[in-house]
């Protein structure tokens, strides 16, 4: 093994270095983002964009402006930071402004979730998925070493995406801290620390804390270091009333006009200065003949009242669990707003760009879009998408924000390295994709079909392609070939879907007496572990049904009338047994009045919240602009954070 050559202070790590002493690089993955989904968008941008004819999958293509009036919006990303950095640094490098993260603690509680259900708000607590649980392992699964590496990874692409006058942030517990501001030291330059900021969190120990033999560990460390020169800082102020009684206590005094002053040594302050602030009547003499200047205090409502600048200990801000409840979000490590407030209000300016690529339930992009600042924010799990989303959808006039992914590109990429890196030819690897996916599945290939590509039981099986939607036409395919080979049961496999497939095709199967199953592949396959552990599982599409009614000339509105809930036996027993209606696993959704074959866009929402768990099934009545043929696009997210999305072609 090579010597590694230690010349300067540094932290190590079983692992950092390659064993012929070099550092290890930096995973770096791009690929396109697909926008899913765009809210709270005017119908005149949307209008805009369908004159560049789109098509069905919508890439980002970042050529939107720097401000709203040019077109930007707002990012919420869901998927694994490293590849959604690695993929933001072709149009984002140099441009992010400030950057808070908040990443996993070894608590445990980071991906395991407690959701609510129907108008009775009983909770259940969801075990994290196989990818979370990868997330979760990668993080923590080598103890301190696993974590170190991960966050190295990730603050060399975050310092890469930083702008010259940029501020990072990071949130980390005693557990962290002393590591973090190593690492920190090593990626951005021990001259660039700000500050070490201390939060206090709580002033009385809790539970377990308060019995252990040292003293309760009550606060977090909030990590800031500069990307260069020329950074913002707006200072905080907290302003303190007394009475009169405790303002003499706190030795405040009154001169001669009776004028509440305090006083504070003089500091660095040149003679000259004296001599100002003397002409000035804020100098106070000693009784030993020592200067100090002072400070006056208005009296305000009978109290003295006292401006002190917030320094680096913050006292005034308590733990989420003591947030006003309409604050709470249910997600085990909310921050509080009013950190982040103080946070992004100190470090950026209006319309700076603020990104929080740990998310969570979304606290950092709550506090910059209150701010006027423009965010992005990215975060792996489902959960925490779907917590963000409803919380920006709180927020009065929050403004147009987009829902992205790598999608398709991301399982493109997989199974390129998966399957192609061992195969040259691509029929090959297309074969090897396909015996990956059936094996999964508990399937049998077959040879010699053209749309049947494996056998489950008495079930023949079509699996469909890696970077497409499964197409209306290719399952009528295999059910011709299922007819043609006496079949009378077909199993689809799909990553995703044409439009306006369901229920029509598996009506016309049953009409030419085939039972049609359609099963979404799961994100899951493409981790090994889960994989391994066998922890894959295909569940059918989830299924919305919906009554759409004329409510005048030119008027719609949806009624909700039914959701098929595929999850049903990953909820506990006893709480399954409390569940009446099919509605209890609805916990959000929207419509897209006219659907464009691109993302979803969109024009009506109802959700439940943890105050109100009411849900309306009955939209509004939405007014078209002309008569014509549209596309009606419901979106259903279940009580689990999954989307459901169909089309229902209209005539207006
Ligand atoms: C401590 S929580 C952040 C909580 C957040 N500050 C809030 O106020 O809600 C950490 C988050 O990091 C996410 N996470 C962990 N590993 C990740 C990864 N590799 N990529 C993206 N997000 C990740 C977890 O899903 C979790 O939501």
């Amino acid at each position: 093994m090579a010597k590694i050559e230690v010349n300067k202070v540094e932290l190590v790590w079983p692992g950092k270095y390659n064993d012929d002493g070099t550092l290890k690089e930096v995973p770096r993955v791009r690929l396109p983002f697909q926008v899913i989904e765009t809210v709270n968008e005017s119908r005149g941008s949307r209008e805009a964009k369908k004159t560049k004819g789109v098509g069905l999958f919508d890439v980002y293509d970042g050529k939107e402006g720097d401000t709203f009036e040019d077109g930007w919006k707002n990012k919420l990303i869901w998927g694994d930071n490293l590849l959604v950095m690695g993929s933001l640094l072709e149009k984002f490098a140099g441009k992010i402004d400030l950057i808070y993260i908040d990443p996993p603690f070894a608590t445990g509680a980071d991906f395991s979730f407690t959701t609510e259900i129907g108008e009775s708000g009983e909770e259940i607590t969801k075990a994290p998925s196989a990818i979370e649980e990868k997330a979760y392992h990668d993080t923590w699964g080598a103890g301190i070493e696993s974590f170190l590496a991960m966050l190295r990874d990730r603050l060399v692409l975050m310092r890469e995406l930083l702008s010259q006058t940029g501020i990072i942030v990071i949130h980390c517990d005693w557990r962290m801290a002393h590591r973090v501001r190593m690492l920190l030291d090593e990626c951005f330059g021990i001259d660039a620390f700000l500050n070490s900021v201390v939060w206090v969190y709580g002033e009385s120990a809790r539970g377990a804390k308060a019995v252990a033999s040292q003293f309760p560990r009550n606060h977090d460390d909030l990590l800031c270091y500069r990307s260069g020169d020329g950074w913002t800082f707006n200072g905080d102020f907290v302003t303190r009333a007394f009475s009169i009684e405790e303002a003499r206590q706190r030795g405040f005094r009154q001169d001669g006009e009776g004028r509440w002053f305090k006083t504070a040594p003089r500091g660095d302050y040149t003679d000259e200065s004296i001599a100002r602030l003397e002409a000035e009547g804020r100098i106070h003499k000693t009784r030993t003949g020592g200067i100090r200047i002072k400070y006056f205090l208005p009296v305000e409502g009978g109290k003295v009242v006292e401006r002190v600048p917030v320094g680096d200990s913050w006292v005034d801000i308590a733990d989420a669990m003591h947030m006003p409840e309409a604050e709470q979000t249910g997600y085990a490590t909310q921050k509080p707003e009013p950190l982040l407030t103080r946070v992004i209000r100190a470090f950026s300016d209006e319309d700076a760009l603020v990104a929080d690529f740990f998310c969570g339930s979304g606290t950092t992009l709550a506090a910059a879009e209150k701010l006027d600042r423009r965010w992005i924010g990215c975060d792996l799990g489902r959960w925490a998408m779907h917590v963000t989303r409803k919380r920006m959808l709180g927020i009065e006039d929050c403004k147009p924000f987009e829902v992205l992914n790598l999608g398709k590109y991301e399982r493109t990429y997989w199974a390129g390295v998966t399957f192609a890196a061992r195969k040259s030819d691509e029929e090959l690897t297309i074969y090897e994709y396909l015996a990956f996916i059936l094996k999964l599945y508990g399937a049998q290939p077959l040879s010699g079909t053209q749309h049947l590509h494996g056998k489950k039981g008495k079930a023949v099986v079509h699996v469909g392609a890696v970077d497409t939607p499964v197409t209306i036409d290719e399952v009528n395919g295999a059910i011709e070939e299922c007819l043609a080979v006496k079949q009378k049961e077909l199993h689809i496999l799909g990553w995703e879907w044409e439009m306006g497939m369901t229920p029509y095709i598996v009506d016309e199967a049953r009409r030419r007496d085939v039972k049609l199953l359609l099963l979404a592949i799961p994100h899951e396959v493409m981790e090994e572990q889960a994989v391994e552990k066998g922890d894959v599982r295909f569940f059918e599409l989830a299924h919305v049904e919906v009554s759409i009614k004329k409510a005048g000339e030119r008027k719609l509105q949806v009624k909700l009338t039914d959701f098929a809930f595929p999850y049903a036996d990953l909820i506990p027993e006893d709480v399954r047994d409390k569940i009446t209606k099919w509605s209890d696993y609805v916990d959000y959704w929207a419509i897209d009045w006219d659907f464009q074959n691109d993302t979803f866009m969109q024009g009506w929402v109802a959700y439940r919240t943890r105050k109100d768990r009411a849900l309306s099934l009955e939209s509004d009545v939405h007014e078209y602009e002309r008569h014509a043929p549209a596309n009606v696009m419901v979106k259903v997210v279940d009580i689990f954070g999954n989307d459901t999305t169909q089309v229902f072609p209209v005539e207006v």
